[in-house]
């Protein structure tokens, strides 16, 4: 029956992650190469039910945020980014009203039903949206538990575990039920941890639905172990990876041309002559990303840059590599180590490769001590030999994040 419904929802990601500590809050920490708030929007931009969603930050994060979106490519559904609260409950209330807002100004009904879900909860299943749906469709409000593993007790003694659940998100609601939750809520000055306990004070009874142990809650550092080990299995579907280390080869030529500046390794360097092509003709670079594709299984830099697109136009060759390990990384990559080798009579690039390991090595996400650059001659033999360009080999190792 709720099929024929719209059916919108709330991601709430504006915490500051206080229990997990460290620089960067755990929304934004990486699991199997993706932030874990995009893989719980993800979640619910692919299942079949969702209509529209509304992401809830911190409003500082706003423009970080839609940057990962934008970066992020597919997530379709996404409506608007939402600056959230102090506390849990003000941040999906501001969601609310953000998606309100939305639909007024769109001009279509507000769906009857809207999840709040946690952008803590990278695993949500489809199954979990569909309980909590049909339980949010018969019953006004429903919410996933699962048992409690744990034998549980107060000061008192021990309590019965078998009368006990934990609660996950999404949490589902009549729209109009949750939007009276919340007024009642800010009446009374009362703020739950979480939303079923708003709709209940209402008299509405919450539909217990059957929740899934792998979508737990990001909490503490070490969650995020077990969340790297989650995210492998269902990436490898539980089979064994075929291989761990996968090594690609790289190479490209590109001739002088007078009047322009000639950038290798990421690096200007000091030479009466550049490189003709398309994007800044960085031959190094390029070589270095054709071997991290091939390394991946990703084809080669034409397929991704093509050089037909005027976007690429004299762009720098270490953007591209930036975009490379994140594509990489999206295919469940990372590089591991780089060799790579120019090839010409001139530039030496001896008084260079130091700079030039800095430079890359912050693009690639790796140490220094991982790429090695030198250069060799031909004994002037062919092209490079007579001086009529540059070619440039690089060899790359990856391993699967
Ligand atoms: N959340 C939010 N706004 C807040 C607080 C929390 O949007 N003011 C979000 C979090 O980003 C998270 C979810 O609510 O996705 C569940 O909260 P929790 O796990 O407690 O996250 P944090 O509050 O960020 O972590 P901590 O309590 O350890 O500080
Ligand atoms: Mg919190």
């Amino acid at each position: 029956m709720y099929r024929e419904k719209r059916i919108g929802a709330i991601v709430v990601a504006a915490g500051s992650g206080s229990r997990m500590g460290g620089n960067v809050a755990k929304q934004y920490r990486k699991i199997g190469g993706e932030m874990v708030f995009l893989r719980s929007v993800r979640a619910l931009n692919e299942h079949p039910l969702i209509d529209d969603l509304f992401v809830v930050v911190k409003e500082s994060d706003v423009n970080y945020c839609r940057g990962c979106l934008d970066g992020a490519g597919s997530l379709d559904k996404v409506r608007m980014l939402i600056p959230g609260g102090e506390e849990r409950k003000e941040s999906a209330q501001n969601g609310l009203r953000g998606a309100y807002a939305y639909w007024e100004r769109m001009e279509i009904p507000a769906p009857r039903i809207i999840l709040v879900h946690d952008a803590a909860r990278p695993f949500l299943s489809e199954e979990v949206v569909d309980a909590v749906v049909r339980g949010a469709d018969e019953s006004g409000a429903a919410v996933p538990v699962i048992p409690l593993k744990d034998t549980v007790r107060s000061g008192e003694g021990t309590l019965d575990r078998s009368k006990l659940f934990a609660v996950q998100t999404p949490q589902g609601f009549d729209a109009e039920l949750l939007r009276k939750a919340y007024k009642q809520a800010d009446k009374d000055g009362v703020s739950g941890t979480d939303d079923a306990s708003l709709t209940e004070r209402l008299g509405v009874r919450t539909a217990l639905v059957t929740g899934d142990y792998g979508n737990f809650k990001i909490t503490t550092e070490e969650d995020l172990i077990w969340a790297e080990a989650m995210a492998k299995r269902l990436r490898t579907g539980g089979q064994a990876e075929e291989l761990a280390l996968r090594v690609g080869i790289g190479y490209d030529v590109h001739a002088f041309a007078p009047e322009r500046k000639m950038i290798l390794g990421g690096v200007r360097i000091d030479y009466p002559c550049g490189l003709a092509g398309h994007s800044d003709a960085d031959v190094l670079t390029h070589a270095i990303m054709d071997a991290l594709f091939g390394a991946c299984g990703l084809g080669d830099i034409g397929r991704h840059f093509p050089d037909t697109d005027e976007a690429f136009k004299g762009i720098s060759s270490l953007k591209l590599l930036r975009r490379t390990v994140g594509l990489l990384r999206e295919s469940g990559f990372e590089p591991v180590n780089i060799d790579a080798v120019l090839i010409g009579e001139r530039p030496k690039i001896g008084p260079y490769a130091k700079e030039m390991k800095k430079t890359l090595s912050k693009e690639l996400g790796i140490e220094e001590s991982q790429i090695n650059i030198k250069g060799t001659t031909t004994e002037k033999l062919g092209f490079c030999g007579r001086g009529e360009g540059l070619a440039a080999q690089a060899v790359a190792l990856c391993r699967t994040i």
